[in-house]
């Protein structure tokens, strides 16, 4: 009696894993942009939040409802600022670079922390 399931039951065990694993690879296709757009989500909200980076204030970028003239359009990033250190410093403390600057000094004032920082440059890398 049992033998005569034990195919049936095989036969449904290596379907459901090719199964599993036919999603697997759908899954994984179809994750791999979103984890890559996730990695800029965190720092796009500190970028765009009122209460941290406020950056549209002052910059217009992709994806923020107001155009802004105060400071330069933030764009191209990753050409125009190929060494992270130096968005980094820029955004740390741009008074050093230009003490008459209307950015403010983010890191130096503790308005964002080290790692907020860093996310915002992952989100700037992707514009
Ligand atoms: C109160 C206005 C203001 C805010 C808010 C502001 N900035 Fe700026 N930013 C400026 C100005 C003005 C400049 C032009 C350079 C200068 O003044 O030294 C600038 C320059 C820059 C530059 C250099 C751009 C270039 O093309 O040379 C970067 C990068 C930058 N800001 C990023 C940010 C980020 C990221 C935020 C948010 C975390 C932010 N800024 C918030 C005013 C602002």
């Amino acid at each position: 009696m049992t033998r005569a399931a034990k195919p049936a039951t095989a036969r449904r065990a290596v379907a459901s894993l090719v199964a599993a694993g036919l999603l697997g690879a759908g899954v994984a296709t179809l994750l791999s942009p979103a984890l890559r757009a996730q990695s800029a989500a965190p720092g796009q909200a500190l970028a765009f939040d009122r209460a941290k980076g406020n950056c549209l204030a002052c910059h217009t970028m992709k994806g923020g409802d107001v155009p802004s003239t105060v400071g330069p359009e933030l764009s191209d990033m990753k050409m125009r600022f190929p060494d992270r250190s130096t968005l980094y410093a820029i955004i740390d403390d741009e008074e050093k670079r230009n003490p008459e600057t209307v950015m403010p000094p983010f890191g130096k004032n503790l308005i964002l922390t080290r790692q907020e920082i860093n996310e915002i440059i992952d989100f700037l890398y992707t514009l």
